[in-house]
C-alpha cells in the first residue's frame, strides 16, 4: 500500500495512518507501534478498579457504599495527579527520557477519576443539582475541589495533539503550568475533608513540596546540567524537616499543644503504624537520591533534558 502524505508534506506509513485515525488507541506510540511503557501506564490507571473489585468481594463497601467509592475515586484522582507531576523529576533523575510519553495519559487518568468522583457525589445527592450547586457554593472544601476539577477539565480538554498544535508550545505550556495550582487545591481539599488523622495528606503534601522544590532548583540554577546528587540529598532533608515542622505546627494549633512536644513524638518508633510522615518523605527523597547516584554511575556523564535556558519543565 502506498504511503500517505501529511499536510506538511511528510510521508507516513500505514501504521502511523492507523494511529492518526484511531487516537483512542492510547497504548500505541506516535509511530503507531504498541508501546510497553504505555501498556504499563494504562494498567497502572486500572489498579484502583482492581483494588475496588477485590475489596468489594472480600469485605464489601460498608454501610455507605457510594460514599466509599467517592473517597476511593477522589484519592486516586489525587494520586494520579501527583504521579503526573512526578514524571519530570523521575525521567531526569533516572535518565529515562521516554517516561514523558505517558505523562499526558496519567494526567488525563487523574481527570477521569476526578470526573467519576464528582459524578458519584451528584448521585449521592440523588441528582438534586440545585443542592449540589448550593453545597459547592457554601462549603469551602467543596468549592476548592470544584475549582480543581474545572482546572483538570481544562487541562484534559487541551491535551490532544490537535490542541497542542492549535495553542502553540508556549501558550500550551503556560496553561498547563496551572497543574501546580490545581495540585495545591486538591491537597487542600484532601486536608479539609480529612477529619482525624492527617498523616496521609501530610505525606502527599511533603512529596508535592519535594517536586516543586526540584523544579525550583532546576529553574534557579540557570544551567542545562542536571542538579548534582548532593542537591537532591539536601532537598530531601530540607523538605522532610519542613514536613515535620508543618505537621507539628498544624497539630499544635488544632489540639492546642506545644509544637515542640509534637516534634518530640517524631522519634517514637515503638509502633510502625504511627511513624511520622516526615520520615516517609525523607525515605522517598533518599530513594530518588540513590537512583540518581546509581544512574549517574551506570549512564556515565549526566545527560541534560533542558534546564532553565531550554524548554520550561513540567
Ligand atoms: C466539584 C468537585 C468535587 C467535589 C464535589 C468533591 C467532593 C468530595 C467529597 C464529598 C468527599 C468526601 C468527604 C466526606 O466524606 O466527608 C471528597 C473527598 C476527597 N476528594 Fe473530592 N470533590 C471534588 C473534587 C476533587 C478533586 C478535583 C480531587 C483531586 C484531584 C479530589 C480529591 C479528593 C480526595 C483525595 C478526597 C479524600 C479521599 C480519601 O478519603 O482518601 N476531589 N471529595
Amino acid at each position: 500500500m502506498s504511503d500517505a502524505v501529511t499536510s506538511v508534506g511528510r510521508a507516513i506509513g500505514p501504521k502511523t495512518r492507523a494511529r492518526l485515525k484511531a487516537p483512542w488507541q492510547v497504548w500505541r506510540d506516535a509511530g503507531g507501534k504498541i508501546s510497553a511503557l504505555r501498556v504499563v501506564a494504562l494498567a497502572f490507571l486500572f489498579v484502583p478498579v482492581v483494588i475496588a473489585v477485590y475489596d468489594f468481594n472480600t469485605e464489601g463497601f460498608g454501610a455507605r457504599p457510594l460514599n466509599n467509592v467517592i473517597h476511593r475515586t477522589g484519592y486516586w484522582a489525587l494520586i494520579f495527579l501527583m504521579t503526573s507531576l512526578a514524571v519530570t523529576p523521575l525521567r531526569r533523575v533516572a535518565r529515562l527520557n521516554q517516561l514523558v510519553d505517558v505523562r499526558r495519559m496519567i494526567g488525563v487518568g487523574a481527570f477521569v477519576y476526578a470526573a467519576c468522583h464528582i459524578s458519584l457525589y451528584v448521585a449521592d445527592q440523588m441528582f438534586d443539582f440545585w443542592k449540589v450547586a448550593s453545597e459547592i457554593a457554601l462549603r469551602l472544601y467543596l468549592t476548592i475541589g470544584f475549582v480543581a476539577l474545572i482546572g483538570l477539565a481544562a487541562l484534559a480538554a487541551t491535551s490532544t495533539d490537535g490542541m497542542v498544535r492549535r495553542l502553540g508550545g508556549r501558550r500550551w505550556q503556560f496553561l498547563h503550568n496551572a497543574i501546580y495550582g490545581i495540585g495545591l487545591l486538591a491537597l487542600i481539599h484532601f486536608f479539609q475533608q480529612t477529619k482525624a488523622d492527617v498523616s496521609v495528606p501530610t505525606f502527599v503534601a511533603g512529596l508535592f513540596g519535594w517536586m516543586i522544590g526540584y523544579r525550583l532548583i532546576v529553574k534557579l540554577r540557570k544551567t542545562r546540567a542536571e542538579p548534582p546528587t548532593w542537591m537532591l540529598l539536601a532537598l530531601s532533608i530540607a523538605i522532610a524537616a519542613l514536613t515535620f515542622i508543618a505537621e507539628a505546627i498544624g497539630i499544635g494549633l488544632v489540639f492546642n499543644v506545644s509544637p515542640l512536644r509534637v516534634l518530640q513524638t517524631a522519634f517514637d518508633f515503638s509502633d510502625i503504624a504511627t511513624i511520622r510522615p516526615g520520615w516517609l518523605v525523607l525515605a522517598a527523597g533518599l530513594i530518588v537520591t540513590a537512583v540518581d547516584l546509581v544512574r549517574a554511575y551506570l549512564v556515565g556523564p549526566r545527560r541534560s533534558f533542558g534546564g532553565a535556558t531550554a524548554k520550561p519543565i513540567r
